[in-house]
């Protein structure tokens, strides 16, 4: 007999059939009479609910089904005669394939804390909650491709190694076989990478961007969906040292078309994943409600999740420039009782905060940040006629802040070496990103998600530690 998966069976199609179910135990109960074993394989947050006679299969045999065991499993489905599942497995035949001893099994029946879970993350997939954000993340990694594929774009993967920085914020990780305990020095006393692998230094990627670039002057419209590092000391709810990005490229757009892409691929990707992952969806809104029982009335939600997910697919963005979120900033409420920690004004970046200040309370929607001052931005941003800005964007996200930073390009070769100058990156090592000014440069723009941060949106979860399998965060790499 073929295998089906628990999300067909609870369509009821093969409704009177004999079926071969293969899963893991969530619970068992039971009585004299009769056991009832629920299991789950993962296609679905549901359980499918196993009726085990107790005549024929009485607790010896059953003693090694238990939470966590692995099961294969025929029998008739049927409409359930009981309340919460529409169908139900009278089970002929019960196998253990793999037990899981009940004293030592972590995960119990009982509920657990994130930060419990956290801890054991090579089981946490098992649980209701993280069975639910992966199907999610799924489901979003999904529709990215589809979005960019249905409008032409090319996908394009970009190197995991390399030699330049392109945030040109020098947060990465270095790359190298050479020996720690004996490094190969040059005359001057320096570290010889010469000696090293690639024969030069090199590092984990912090963007595919520039390279996206390059393939965007042949194809006109690619995308890059990978993973990215960052070795920055944040230890925050929003930031990870790997992490996967979607950065789209292209060829003859400017900045509002860029963003008006942004916005087009957010509510898309949202929209799929709410017709995909309903289930999934209203249980974690269900979680969120619960969590938000024990606040305070003031810290509680306004909207349930899928009311949120819903208004953000249904209403545009609001956009302004950074000199009017400075404005809007310096004249809130929240300014003048002094409430925020970093200092406001034109020229020094937003910070998370202020950020949030004008998604949650002021704007109470997405926001999309505009022309933001060139020095608080990266080198390869086109400088605006005011000769102050650069045509740079974020979009900021109620609940998460800073989701999409993008921009505009230089794609004059003299005003971008002349930053590059200015700022000390070093133009001859970068001549083949030059290269693509010096021969059918064109304007063009982009961006990047940062694909946790949507994750985080989509489905609640407030640490960005529970959105990714594995999370690499500062002196944290166990699993
Ligand atoms: O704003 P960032 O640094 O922009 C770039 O990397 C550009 N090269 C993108 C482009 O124009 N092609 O990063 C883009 C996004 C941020 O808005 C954020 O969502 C995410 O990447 N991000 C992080 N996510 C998790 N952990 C971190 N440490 C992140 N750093 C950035
Ligand atoms: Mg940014």
């Amino acid at each position: 007999m073929q295998r089906t998966k628990i999300k067909e069976l609870l369509t009821g199609a093969e409704v009177g059939n004999d079926v071969l179910l293969k899963g893991w135990v969530r619970t068992k109960r039971g009585n004299k009479y009769v056991n009832f074993i629920a299991v789950t394989d993962g296609s679905t947050i549901q359980n499918l609910q196993v009726v085990a006679d107790a005549e024929k299969f009485p607790e010896e045999t059953l003693k090694d089904v238990t939470t966590g065991a692995s099961v294969a499993i025929t029998g008739e489905l049927v409409a359930s005669q009981g309340k919460g599942q529409a169908y139900e497995v009278i089970a002929k035949t019960i196998e253990v394939l793999g037990k899981a001893d009940p004293e030592t099994y972590p995960l119990q029946k009982k509920a657990h804390s994130l930060e419990f879970l956290r801890e054991i993350a090579h089981l946490r997939f098992r649980t209701n909650t993280f069975g639910a954000v992966f199907r999610v993340r799924n489901t979003l990694a999904f529709a990215v491709h589809k979005f960019f594929n249905e409008r032409g774009f090319v996908y394009m993967h970009t190197p995991i190694v390399t030699a330049s920085d392109a945030e040109g914020a020098g947060e990465m990780f270095r790359v190298t076989t050479l020996d720690l305990d004996n490094l190969p020095r040059t005359d001057e006393g320096k570290i010889d990478f010469e000696e090293d692998f690639f024969g030069r230094a090199t590092n984990l990627t912090v963007s595919g961007q520039l390279e996206g670039e390059l393939a965007a002057m042949a194809f006109s419209d690619i995308y890059t969906f990978g993973p990215t590092f960052r070795a920055e000391n944040s230890n925050t709810a929003r930031h990870l040292a790997e992490f996967w990005m979607i950065e789209p490229e292209m060829a003859f757009y400017d900045l509002k078309m860029n963003a008006d892409l942004a916005e087009d691929f957010i509510r898309y990707v949202i929209r799929y994943a709410m017709e995909q992952n309903r289930e999934d969806l209203e249980f974690l809104a269900q979680r969120l409600q619960e969590e938000d029982k024990a606040k305070p009335q003031q810290e509680r939600q306004e909207m349930t999740l899928l009311e949120k997910l819903e208004f953000v697919v249904s209403n545009q963005f609001e956009r302004i420039t950074y000199t009017d979120a400075i404005d809007i900033l310096v004249n809130s409420p929240a300014y003048k009782k002094k409430k925020f920690q970093y200092e406001v004004a034109w020229g020094v970046d937003l910070q998370s905060e202020h950020e949030r200040y004008l998604v949650e309370k002021h704007f109470k929607k997405p926001v999309i940040v505009t022309d933001y001052p060139k020095d608080i931005k990266s080198f390869y941003m086109r400088l605006n006629d005011d000769g102050k800005t650069v045509a740079a964007m974020d979009i900021l996200a109620p609940g998460i802040g800073e989701i999409v930073g993008g921009s505009q390009r230089e794609e004059r070769l003299e005003l971008l070496t002349q930053r590059m100058d200015e700022i000390g990156i070093p133009t001859e090592e970068m001549w083949w990103y030059l290269d693509t000014r010096r021969y059918g440069g064109c304007p063009h723009a982009g961006f990047g998600l940062g694909f946790e941060r949507l994750v985080q949106f989509v489905t609640g979860m407030g640490n960005i530690r529970d959105v990714i399998p594995f999370p690499r965060t500062p002196k944290n790499a166990e699993f």
